[in-house]
């Protein structure tokens, strides 16, 4: 069963499809469908929602793509679509600046850019244009062009005034705290679970009993096989509740980062110690997808195109691995994931054959020693970092600032 805040209506799942994502949920299961679906993958902001989690007495709001996020992962927080910024039958200040700058034409792409707006005047204390185009950068709009949307932004910042947000900010936050998650909590329907340990050792255990099980850290990969493969994800653990998976610590010698810390947390301590890492980030997808992914997930879908990776191996990280109650340190270094590696490399030497498919008669047969040795020297895609549930990235801190 997990539960959460619906804007401020409590919500309780206790048999529900863990594939089904929040877009889903809200236009299918809810009847909410002001929340849109454009593409389905991340690439678009229609699907804009934003998410309020407990930061102390307060609670921090942050955007999401709806459409690349699970169900099971709003355990113990609060879910906010477009439908709830109209407060008393008068529209939100973020809408009514959308309105006086025309900032909408079609309006499939607006209800993405007003959570979005919504989430940069909650976070913000006056309009900083920087920061404005890092907020809309996750969200296209073909029609208006972005200069009336931005001006909506300006608009929005520098009249802020207070909300119903923020008159039913304490209230928000006893709720949240009532139902903060206490134990192992799992969401099922038929065969299908999510279960959303909150410790480790859980963790290790839940993953040693069920080995078959898919790690969902932020989901903005894994969440692609379901929504443009139409795969099913039979069993899911979600590692979003393990405190000790999301804490970021800089100490005198390392930096340590959990596996399951959102990039956008990275990127602050990330960036002051080593400039260029922070570059990367900024331009690391968009902020939705950098507020849900994780850089345990950036190193366990092991993309040969995955931005972290190549920085963590430049800067010398060490990569912590648990298995059961095995754990292992490992420097991160390269593995020859993908057969577009294999064509690079046989391009640059000259390799015509590159692109021709291999002829059947040279096809590895099963239980040819060639085929163990690179079995060996080649791990999958995906079996061996799926085996590292709670991996910790650390990396060493420069002994001085290097320059940019
Ligand atoms: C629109 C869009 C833009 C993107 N842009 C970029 C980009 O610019 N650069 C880039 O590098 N990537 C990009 N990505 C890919 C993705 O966002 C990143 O790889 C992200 O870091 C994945 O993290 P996650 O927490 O969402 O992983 P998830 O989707 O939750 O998991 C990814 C994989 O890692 C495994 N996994 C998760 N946590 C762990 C763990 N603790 N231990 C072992 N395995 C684990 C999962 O089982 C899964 O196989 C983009 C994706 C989208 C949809
Ligand atoms: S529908 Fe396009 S980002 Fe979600
Ligand atoms: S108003 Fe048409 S796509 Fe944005």
């Amino acid at each position: 069963m997990i539960q959460f805040l619906l804007n401020r209506e409590l919500r309780t799942e206790h048999a529900l499809d863990p594939n089904v994502t929040v877009l889903n949920y809200l236009r299918e299961h809810v009847g909410k469908t002001g929340t849109k679906e454009g593409c389905a993958s991340g690439d678009c902001g229609a699907c804009t929602v934003v998410v309020g989690e407990l930061d102390g007495e307060r609670v921090r709001y942050r955007t999401l793509n709806s459409c690349l996020t699970f169900v099971s992962s709003l355990h113990g927080k609060q879910l906010i679509t477009v439908e709830d910024l109209k407060h008393q039958g008068k529209l939100h200040s973020v809408q009514q600046a959308m309105v006086d700058c025309h900032g909408s034409q079609c309006g499939f792409c607006t209800p993405g850019f007003i959570m979005s707006l919504f989430a940069l005047q909650k976070n913000s204390t006056g309009f900083d244009k920087g920061a404005t185009l890092e907020a809309l950068a996750g969200n296209l709009c073909r029609c208006t062009g972005y200069r009336p949307i931005i001006d909506a932004a300006e608009q929005a910042c520098c009249q802020k005034q207070p909300d119903q947000f923020d008159a039913f900010e304490a209230d928000t936050v006893t709720r949240l705290k009532a139902i903060a998650p206490r134990e192992t909590a799992e969401l099922n329907s038929g065969d299908k679970r999510c279960l959303v340990p909150l410790t480790v050792a859980d963790l290790a255990d839940l993953y040693t009993a069920n080995p078959e099980a898919r790690l969902l850290a932020g989901g903005t990969d894994l969440a692609l096989e379901v929504t443009q493969f139409h795969r099913e994800l039979p069993v899911m653990i979600y590692v979003g509740h393990i405190e000790d998976m999301k804490r970021i610590e800089v100490t005198d010698s390392a930096i340590e980062i959990g596996a399951a810390a959102a990039l956008s947390d990275c990127y602050e301590a990330l960036s002051r110690e080593y400039p260029d890492f922070g570059e990367l980030l900024h331009r690391f997808a968009s902020l939705q997808i950098r507020n849900q992914g994780t850089l345990g997930g950036n190193i366990g879908n092991a993309s040969p195109i995955g931005d972290a990776p190549p920085l963590l191996i430049a800067l010398g990280a060490q990569i912590a691995l648990r298995q059961g109650n095995t754990r292992r340190t490992r420097r991160s270094r390269a593995y020859k994931v993908s057969k577009r590696l294999d064509d690079d490399h046989r391009r640059r030497r000259g390799d015509r054959r590159a692109h021709r498919p291999a002829p059947a008669k040279r096809r590895w047969k099963p239980n040819s020693s060639r085929r163990s040795s690179c079995r060996a020297s080649r791990p999958t895609r995906r079996s061996a970092p799926t085996r590292c549930p709670s991996a910790w990235t650390t990396t060493s801190r420069p002994s001085a600032r290097p320059s940019t």
